[in-house]
């Protein structure tokens, strides 16, 4: 058994994660601010520290608590947010994430798992995207992600320790057993917009463009459920644990799905239809974003287990409706 500290553990993914790892038999030790994270997230069985990963001290005070490894999941994740105000995106995903690397070095902690993204490639210059592929972002929030990237991989080398940074494709669902129940707070991306739309906290759902060279004309994404992502932070971190050296892996699903698809999906499963209004294209969006995951069931032996858009939106859905 091994005790993890996972900063950013009451949000969305977060306490996913603290879930899978409490599954697999490990101690789990949130840090988080409660910013975005909520405490409906958290589980009796993890030990809760109220902190924000810009407060040195605290984090340092949380990392001296005999912790083997971090996985941080503590960052800003709004991509139109970062291009209008950087600064807030520089402090928490920089600065914040240096001071977890500085902590960690000090107290002697040597494995981190960090939770990074596909904004880090920018517009696709072919599918499915792997690891390879050329590091472009085109927003700020992406840069955030690559800039801390290689400042791991700078740490690794001069203070000796071993880091996994996920790249994450289009994070969607709930925990299937309906233990996770926080619903985020102004959510932007696509699903839980559907959501607002059909539950009528909204008017209706705008998507952004129809005249994209993709099969319907609409964006086509690499939607993957959050349980298979937590599934993978618990295998990274058992392979650093067993001396795996350091990697950046791709976390999708090879399968790319249409927003007309995920609304066909969403009406199928709530069962009613939504109001659609087709409008302009959103600047920045790529038309296709598939990922290719060769690279994680090779070093993990991960492999996503929903690979169906339905199933993924019924998680969703009935978290919903949990109350
Ligand atoms: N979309 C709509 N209407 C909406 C919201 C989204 O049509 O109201 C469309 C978008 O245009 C896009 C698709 O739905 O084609 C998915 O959009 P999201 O905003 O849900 O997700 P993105 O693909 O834009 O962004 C996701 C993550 C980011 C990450 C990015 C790149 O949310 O954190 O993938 O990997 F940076």
């Amino acid at each position: 058994m091994v005790k993890i500290l996972v900063a950013g553990g009451a949000g969305y993914i977060g306490s996913h994660v603290v879930k899978a790892i409490l599954k697999a038999g490990h101690q789990a030790v949130v840090y988080d601010d409660l910013s975005s994270g909520q405490r409906i997230n958290l589980f009796p069985q993890a030990e809760f520290i109220q902190g924000d990963i810009l407060d040195y001290a605290a984090l340092k005070e949380a990392m001296s608590r005999n912790i083997d490894a971090v996985v941080h999941l503590a960052g800003k994740k709004a991509v139109g947010e970062s291009m209008l105000v950087p600064e807030k995106y520089a402090v928490n995903n920089i600065t914040g994430a240096l001071n977890i690397i500085n902590a960690m070095a000090e107290c002697g902690v040597k494995h981190i798992v960090f939770s990074s993204s596909a904004a880090v490639y920018g517009m696709p210059e072919y599918l499915p995207v792997d690891e390879k592929h050329p590091l472009n972002p085109i927003n700020y929030y992406g840069f955030t992600k690559l800039e801390f990237e290689r400042n791991l991989e700078w740490y690794s080398r001069l203070k000796d320790f071993s880091y996994m940074a996920l790249r994450y494709f289009n994070a969607v669902g709930y925990d299937a057993e309906g233990d996770i129940r926080g619903k985020e707070l102004n959510p932007q991306n696509l699903l839980p917009i559907i959501i607002e739309a059909a539950t009528g906290k909204r008017e209706c759902l705008n998507v952004f463009g129809n005249d994209y060279e993709t099969r319907d004309g609409t964006c086509v994404r690499d939607y993957v459920h959050v349980t298979d992502l937590a599934k993978a932070h618990v295998m990274a971190l058992e392979k650093l644990m067993d001396g795996a050296k350091s990697e950046v892996i791709n976390l999708g699903t090879n399968t790319g799905t249409t927003v007309k698809e995920v609304i066909q999906a969403a009406e199928k499963v709530i069962g009613k239809k939504l109001n659609v209004k087709y409008v302009e294209r959103r600047p920045g969006d790529p038309a296709e974003l598939v990922a290719s995951y060769d690279k994680a069931k090779k070093v993990l032996g991960w492999e996503p287990d929903y690979k169906n858009i339905e199933d993924i939106v019924r998680t969703t859905w009935n978290m919903e409706n949990l109350g």
